[in-house]
């Protein structure tokens, strides 16, 4: 399966701040939140941009390497580099889509932000978020209202050699891809019924994750049914 383009593009203030602590208010159970204690960035933003497209080019092959056992590919299309403070906290999402948006649904728009105090146009009150996607494939079908928004967001802090703490690898973006093609996470229903939906995943109650410390335990066991949690699925939220 080849994907028929997938887009970047880097949304940068021209200013480095700090930013605050927000929540996870968690607006559908099939979107992805993540919080997690973050240290501000303090690059100057010359640095900081150009740094930025070199780790997304490092975040590529790390999302093409997750994905080419199963046989996934991605082909690149092309990517942007947009220096808009007021889009870069992504609480402007459909103006910053109306511009920087393309392709159709057959194509995956990827945004990596400073920040996010939004998504899906909702104001986060506390916790941060690493990434979330606007809509899963079933909501996609025949209705392009949507398309212009389709996409897969992410914190650029969460690339390889990012700042955010236990979660710097890149697998953030390889989670958020994952729900874009259809998963569900690895906790979702707990240990009853449909779970994540695929036959192999053992149950899990809830994710295996501390944000804080960083840190899973691999021995945990949620579920009477058999299996260790998967703290090693990309769908779970343990730490990297
Ligand atoms: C980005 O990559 C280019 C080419 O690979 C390299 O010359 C440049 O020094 C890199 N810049 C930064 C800031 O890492
Ligand atoms: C990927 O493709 C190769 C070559 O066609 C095949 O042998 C392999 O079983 C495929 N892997 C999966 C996970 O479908």
């Amino acid at each position: 399966m080849q994907l028929k383009h997938c887009f970047f593009a880097l949304v940068a203030a021209s200013i480095s701040s700090a930013s605050d602590i927000c929540g996870t208010p968690t607006p559908t159970e099939e979107q992805v939140w993540r919080a997690v204690s973050l240290q501000a960035q303090d690059l100057n933003a010359q640095d900081r941009d150009i740094s930025l497209v070199n780790k997304t080019a490092i975040e590529i092959n790390v999302l093409q390497d997750a994905f080419k056992p199963h046989n996934i590919t991605f082909k690149l299309g092309r990517g942007d580099v947009s220096v808009e403070p007021k889009w870069s906290d992504n609480c402007m999402e459909r103006q910053m889509k109306q511009r920087l948006q393309k392709g159709t649904y057959a194509d995956m728009n990827v945004y990596f932000f400073p920040s996010m105090a939004c998504a899906n146009s909702e104001q986060l009150p506390h916790n941060r978020l690493l990434g979330y996607v606007t809509d899963f494939p079933d909501d996609k079908t025949a209705n392009t209202k949507r398309q212009i928004l389709d996409a897969v967001h992410v914190r650029a802090d969460t690339v390889p050699g990012g700042k955010f703490e236990n979660f710097d690898m890149g697998m953030t973006l390889v989670h958020e891809v994952g729900h874009w093609l259809g998963l569900f996470h690895t906790f979702q229903g707990g240990c009853y019924g449909y779970g994540d939906g695929v036959s192999d995943t053992p149950y899990e109650d809830d994710t295996t994750a501390d944000y804080y410390s960083g840190t899973c335990n691999r021995r945990r066991d949620s579920c009477t049914t058999p299996g260790l949690d998967p703290v090693e699925n990309y769908m779970d939220y343990s730490a990297e």
